[in-house]
């Protein structure tokens, strides 16, 4: 059991976005670049921009199985070349009142020269890297930074519609790219009615002083709607050519690892390079074939288990769907069979607390306002290759409020969807992606 001495302050859970910034490297010599992770928003956040949008956590749940919705409907391949063209058509409104993307983390970066700083979401679940670009020929949502300038930066420059690169852009973004005076047109878009469309670019991109990229393919977005909140664009961290990890490729070998933290207060990383995940404590499963061609990283759920005791669930639950790790969804998605079993398991353990009713796809929570004291069971994961993950405390519930404290799982609406190990399960870990050794690793305790 994990015994809570009293109730941590409403910030340990609900929204959860983060910045990344830069950190100094400690070592010239070390192969890597490595950026702090601290929250961004939420009740204990010191940066509170535009706070009075923060979206509620029935919001941010809401969005979370948007973003499952198209990751289902990507998987399964349900998507059609029409359902894509008109997605990207800008007569599509975002949606409005949820002008943060919560459950997403923000990285700093620099683009241009002279550099400008971008914060962009970073995202192991979609592979082209764009921001906000002017003159914003069609539309641009509000963001915190002064929107990208092509035309004061001295090492821009269009990708033409006759360049290999342009047509790369298909399996990046599942969209066939356009042509626009000789101009490569890229669009994508994200099942929540978010898009960018613009022109498909290279630029000089820097993550630390002495980790720049000359000629870094991104979209300079021309017309973008949707739940970006302030940040000015997205970070792709998925497995096609081009993505920020394949074309970073040379220097940090496909490896790249972070850490979420658990409260607002604290501090977690991500780092990019062939150090990431050297510690013995990470253990390693390989990157499953399931996801395979997409731009997801899956891996296999074996088991469960809930208080020291596996859960009876049959192993072709698990396999036939098969398993994706996501950064950017929230709430970990489980086979309908795998999630009866959890919740029972957990409802059982949980008897003594009084019950309350569902917080939008959680359906499993407790009114634990009158207590200063009280314990869940320990959940663990195991994944193929003997690996067994503990999950973190801050990992397992979700909350804003004490009357309202959910478990922080949801079951899948049947058998053949994706299950995905979602971010706050990850919480406190340190995930590592090792790309080139095609294997995902985790271990404990990797920030506070
Ligand atoms: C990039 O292409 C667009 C569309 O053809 C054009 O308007 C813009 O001036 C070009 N920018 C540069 C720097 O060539």
């Amino acid at each position: 059991m994990v015994r809570y001495l009293s109730l941590p302050s409403p910030c340990w859970v609900g929204p959860i976005t983060f910045l990344f910034l830069p950190l100094p490297k400690k070592d010239g010599s070390d192969k890597r670049a490595s950026l702090t992770v601290v929250h961004k928003h939420g009740p204990c956040s010191t940066l509170k921009l535009d706070k009075a949008k923060a979206p509620t956590v029935d919001e941010i749940l809401e969005q979370d199985q948007s973003r499952v919705n198209s990751i289902h409907s990507r998987l399964s391949k349900k998507l059609s070349r029409d359902d894509l063209s008109a997605s990207k058509d800008s007569t599509i409104p975002a949606k409005s009142g949820s002008t943060i993307g919560s459950g997403n983390y923000i990285v700093t970066v620099g683009l241009g020269t002279p550099k400008k700083d971008l914060s962009l979401i970073f995202d192991t679940g979609s592979d082209l890297t764009w921001t906000q670009c002017k003159p914003c020929a069609r539309s641009c949502y509000q963001q915190k930074e002064p929107t990208f300038d092509p035309s004061q930066s001295t090492t821009y420059s269009n990708i033409s519609c006759r360049s290999s690169v342009c047509s790369q852009l298909t399996s990046a973004t599942g969209n066939t790219p356009g042509c626009s005076t000789s101009t490569c047109i890229y669009g994508i878009q994200y099942g929540d009615q978010s898009f960018s469309v613009g022109f498909f670019s290279k630029e000089k991109l820097t993550l630390t002083s002495t980790d720049v990229f000359n000629n870094f393919l991104f979209g300079c977005g021309q017309n973008n709607q949707g739940l970006f909140g302030g940040a000015a664009g997205l970070l792709g961290l998925g497995r096609d050519a081009l993505s920020l990890v394949e074309q970073t490729a040379s220097k940090y070998g496909r490896v790249f690892s972070y850490c979420l933290p658990s409260t607002s207060s604290s501090t977690g990383h991500l780092t990019f390079g062939k150090s990431a995940g050297t510690s013995s404590a990470i253990k390693f499963t390989p990157l499953s074939k399931s996801a395979q061609g997409s731009s997801f990283y899956g891996l296999d759920i074996v088991g469960i288990s809930l208080g020291g005791r596996k859960l009876s669930i049959p192993t072709s639950a698990f396999s036939n769907a098969g398993t994706i790790i996501d950064s950017g969804t929230v709430i970990t998605r489980l086979p309908p069979a795998a999630y009866s079993a959890l919740k029972a398991a957990f409802r059982q353990a949980m008897k003594k607390y009084p019950s309350t009713g569902a917080l939008s796809i959680l359906d499993t929570c407790y009114d634990l306002s009158k207590y200063t004291t009280f314990s869940i069971p320990k959940i663990s994961f195991s994944f193929s290759g003997g690996v067994n993950v503990d999950l973190d405390a801050a990992g397992i519930l979700y909350a804003q409020k004490t009357s309202q404290v959910c478990l922080a799982f949801a079951g899948n609406s049947d058998d053949s969807s994706v299950g995905i190990f979602g971010n706050v399960q990850q919480k406190r870990l340190d995930v590592v992606y090792d790309v080139a050794g095609a294997r995902v690793g985790f271990g404990p305790a990797g920030c506070t």
